[in-house]
């Protein structure tokens, strides 16, 4: 792995470990970079299946073969690791999303900074207020993905579940729709589905990813489960522009 010795002094992860499971995926190669920026040692998991997707980065990074739900992948892959990035996806119906969460509890060291991306749709306390669109697609989507095999969302929600429930110091980051574009900044974030400044629903892939990593280095959302929306979408400026009282 190359060191970041040099030209990193000063950057905030230089000298620290950061662990990225579901490296090679949309979210996850942002997210290489953006830890790669900020002078961070990256080891990435992803399915074997996948290591092709983080070739441009491959001699920059150490790339870990497996199913992210795989303990002993896990494991061997968060040790000494500082930071651990995990893309919570609920795809088939063997518990990947929980399996994932609970192999990076049991096997991150005591005291890393652990966050976990996810959707709108977790809450953490019951206090969201859902956009009917989306109260639409998890009651007619999520019956009829598990139906079919392909995804359980339920999964993911227990996944979170326990995530709340540890003392590590975690962070769950709720994604809004994403979408694919230049760079709008660090996104705005707040406590809860509903909140006027969410309202645009959309946020840059890109600076989901940032978001993310970013995280890592806040302390104030250490047990925070931040919903987060574009920094220039026209909800986000809104409430810029009245302090929040819109
Ligand atoms: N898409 C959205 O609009 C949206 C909205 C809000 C929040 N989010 C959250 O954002 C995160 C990233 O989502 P994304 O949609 O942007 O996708 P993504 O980054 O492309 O990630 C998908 C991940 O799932 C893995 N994967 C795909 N098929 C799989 C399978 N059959 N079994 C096991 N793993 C599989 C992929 O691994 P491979 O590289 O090996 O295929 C990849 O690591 C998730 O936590 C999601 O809940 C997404």
């Amino acid at each position: 792995m190359e060191s970041n010795v040099t030209g990193d002094v000063g950057k905030p992860g230089t000298g620290k470990r950061m662990c990225i499971i579901g490296a090679s995926g949309k979210l996850g190669r942002y997210m290489v970079h953006h830890a790669l920026d900020r002078g961070y040692e990256v080891v990435g998991v992803c399915r074997e299946r996948s290591t092709g997707k983080l070739a441009d980065v491959a001699d920059r990074i150490t790339v870990i073969p497996g199913a992210t739900d795989d303990r002993e992948v896990v494991s061997h892959a968060v040790e000494g690791c500082d930071a651990v990035l995990t893309v919570l996806v609920p795809f088939g119906v063997d518990h990947y999303a929980s399996g994932t969460a609970q192999a990076v509890l049991d096997h991150a060291r005591p005291g890393a900074r652990l966050v976990f991306s996810c959707g709108w749709h977790i809450s953490r306390d019951g206090r969201d207020v859902y956009p009917w669109k989306l109260r639409m697609e998890v009651a007619v989507f999520g019956p009829l993905a598990k139906l079919i095999r392909f995804v359980d969302v339920d999964d993911q929600v227990e996944a979170c579940r326990r995530v709340f429930d540890s003392d590590a110091r975690w962070t769950v980051v709720r994604g809004s729709d994403l979408e694919e574009g230049d760079s709008q900044g660090l996104p705005v974030w707040s406590r809860h589905v509903g909140d006027p400044v969410l309202a645009s629903n959309r946020t840059r892939r890109v600076d989901y990813a940032r978001f993310m990593v970013e995280a890592v280095e806040n302390d104030a959302l250490i047990h925070e489960a931040p919903a987060i929306v574009g920094r220039l979408t026209p909800s986000a400026l809104a409430h810029a522009r009245t302090g929040g009282r819109s």
